[in-house]
């Protein structure tokens, strides 16, 4: 199955002169919604994950059901000011302003091997920001998935990890 005639690209959203991967109409397609899983199951279990991280918040699309198809435990890597308890933040940049994503300072355990999930590498900054959280608490990680990558924007230069990708586009 050809995953790219489940995505669509809808021009300058959110803003002129950008083009929208949109994965609405994957998500709705239970055919190549179960597809795209799979996939990227079988690309992650090659890095033997304890935990998978989902990026808040189209990350959290694949990495919940991808998790409990590896028999992984799942780990939110959110927003800033969604999660109760004590927590650790990484900032990054972005092409306006900043953001920062937040973990719990104990959802991972010394050591154990994480891969990061998110829909999407473009510039690799929030990828990068991730993997560096996830260090921060602790983990051990292996390597990064997305479903698209955009290879122009060469976001892999930023990680340090091996990024799988189910489609790509220049
Ligand atoms: C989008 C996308 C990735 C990120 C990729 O998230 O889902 O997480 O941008 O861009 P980058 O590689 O240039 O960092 P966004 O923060 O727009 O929002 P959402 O996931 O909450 O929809
Ligand atoms: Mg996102």
């Amino acid at each position: 199955m050809d995953l790219k005639q489940h995505i669509r690209g809808i021009p300058d959203f959110p803003k002129p002169g950008i083009l929208f991967y949109d994965i609405s109409t994957l998500l709705r397609n239970a055919d190549a919604w179960q597809v795209a899983v799979g996939r990227m199951a079988h690309a992650v279990s090659k890095a033997q994950p304890d935990i998978l991280a989902g990026v808040e918040s189209r990350g959290f699309l694949m990495a919940a059901p991808l998790a409990s198809k590896l028999g992984c435990g799942f780990v939110m890597l959110r927003k800033p000011g969604k999660l109760p308890g004590n927590t650790v933040s990484y900032r990054y940049d972005l092409e306006y302003g900043s953001d920062s994503l937040h973990i719990q300072e104990d959802a991972i355990k010394p050591g154990q091997k994480v891969v990061v999930v998110d829909d999407l590498l473009a510039t690799g900054g929030t990828l990068a920001a991730a993997v560096e959280l996830l260090r921060a608490v602790g983990a051990d990680v292996t390597a990064a998935a997305v479903i698209i990558e955009i290879m122009a924007l060469q976001g892999r230069r930023k990680l340090d990890v091996p990024v799988s990708a189910l489609v790509t586009y220049e």
